[in-house]
């Protein structure tokens, strides 16, 4: 029986070539795709059964050890190529490994000539390299990129494990209600490594909230609490199970991103001085909800947003850090907050970043 590694071994380019030409003659299409998938996670498996589903099979071209370590920097690969094409090839959407050496796969390509070319969505395809562009337009290939999956990197999964497993970094626990578009831009930064810190839980009185299918599809805890029978108010047992989460989360700083209900004890002495709130308005002026709509109607020429810590008086606590933002002739309130958020997802991300335990 052949061991692991030789029943996984890569292909040669050629006999890539050849299955393409054999799924060709029966109308069926290859997919290729390519990457260094060093230390393989959830997003990148997530990615490759989406590539695998634009066709009928798939070769994943891996960047040899060399070539990682051009593009990387001296200290990756962290695992071997011999060792990433055997991983590769045992994963269900993997028909084929090719390991190359080049930067760039533009020889690959010429020489596979695949049906369908998948890339992950930090590209458009007028932002790929100009050389690979043109060999897969010769090829007559299909040019297709697939979303990122947030929360998920080699980047984020390596300074996780280099900092004292962890314990350098900020723990933070997030409460919303809503859209979750910081929620967003605080995974966004930790994953390009400008926020060392992990999202422990995330807490919501809303149990379809987009808000929790972003922490949940990131891998971070997500946790609805049942507010209780009114609507606009926060039972005490919510009260409580919201601090109890947060303490077993062991979380550092708790930031209310959007969170329509209103805390109160335990949480806010257990925490104090670290909650934080956004809030969208150049606080003191247009405190409480509507605060976009709140700026039009004062005729304001220019609102933004406040990052605030959070104290038993709402919207009142000292502030950290504000962004201006122009209102504008015609402005509606949603189209103000947008312009509004589009600051608060820097705004935030760099106030965490500067955060001392
Ligand atoms: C933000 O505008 C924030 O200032 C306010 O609620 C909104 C939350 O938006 N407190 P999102 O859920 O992060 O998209």
């Amino acid at each position: 029986m052949p061991t692991d590694a030789e029943a996984y071994a890569p292909m040669t380019p050629a006999e890539v070539r050849a299955l393409r030409d054999q799924l060709d003659a029966q109308g069926k299409k290859l997919v290729f795709t390519n990457g260094c998938f060093d230390l393989l996670h959830a997003g990148h498996v997530r990615y490759l059964n989406e590539a695998r589903e634009l066709g009928d099979a798939m070769v994943v071209a891996l960047n040899s050890d060399e070539s990682v370590r051009e593009l990387k920097g001296p200290t990756r690969p962290i695992n071997s190529e011999n060792d990433r094409a055997e991983v590769m090839a045992a994963l269900r959407a993997v028909d084929a490994v090719v390991v190359f050496g080049d930067k760039r796969a533009t020889s690959l390509i010429e020489t596979i000539q695949p049906h369908i070319y998948a890339k992950g969505g930090d590209y458009t395809v007028d932002s790929l390299n100009p050389e690979e562009r043109a060999a897969l337009d010769a090829a007559g290939t299909a040019i297709r990129i697939l979303p990122l999956v947030p929360g998920r990197s080699t980047t984020a999964t390596v300074q996780r494990m280099t900092h004292d497993g962890g314990a350098g970094r900020l723990r933070i626990g997030v409460l919303g209600s809503g859209e979750g578009s910081n929620l967003r831009a605080i995974l966004a930064a930790i994953t390009a490594g400008a926020l060392q810190a992990d999202i422990s839980v995330a807490l919501s009185d809303q149990a379809d909230s987009k808000f929790l299918q972003i922490a949940r599809e990131a891998g971070v805890p997500a946790i609805h609490v049942d507010g209780g029978a009114n609507p606009r108010r926060f039972d005490d047992a919510a009260q409580k199970e919201i601090a109890e989460h947060l303490q077993r989360a062991q979380v550092d700083v708790v930031v209310l991103i959007g969170f329509m209900r209103i805390l109160k004890e335990p949480t806010l002495s257990l925490y104090a001085d670290r909650i934080v709130n956004v809030h969208p308005s150049l606080l003191p002026k247009h405190k409480g909800a509507n605060a976009p709509q709140l700026a039009i109607e004062a005729g304001d020429t220019e609102t933004g947003c406040t990052v605030h810590l959070v104290t038993a008086e709402i919207d009142a606590g000292r502030i950290l850090a504000q962004a201006t933002v122009p209102v504008l002739p015609g402005d509606t309130s949603e189209k103000l907050h947008a312009r509004i958020k589009d600051q608060e997802h820097k705004l935030l991300p760099q106030v965490l970043a500067e955060w001392k335990k």
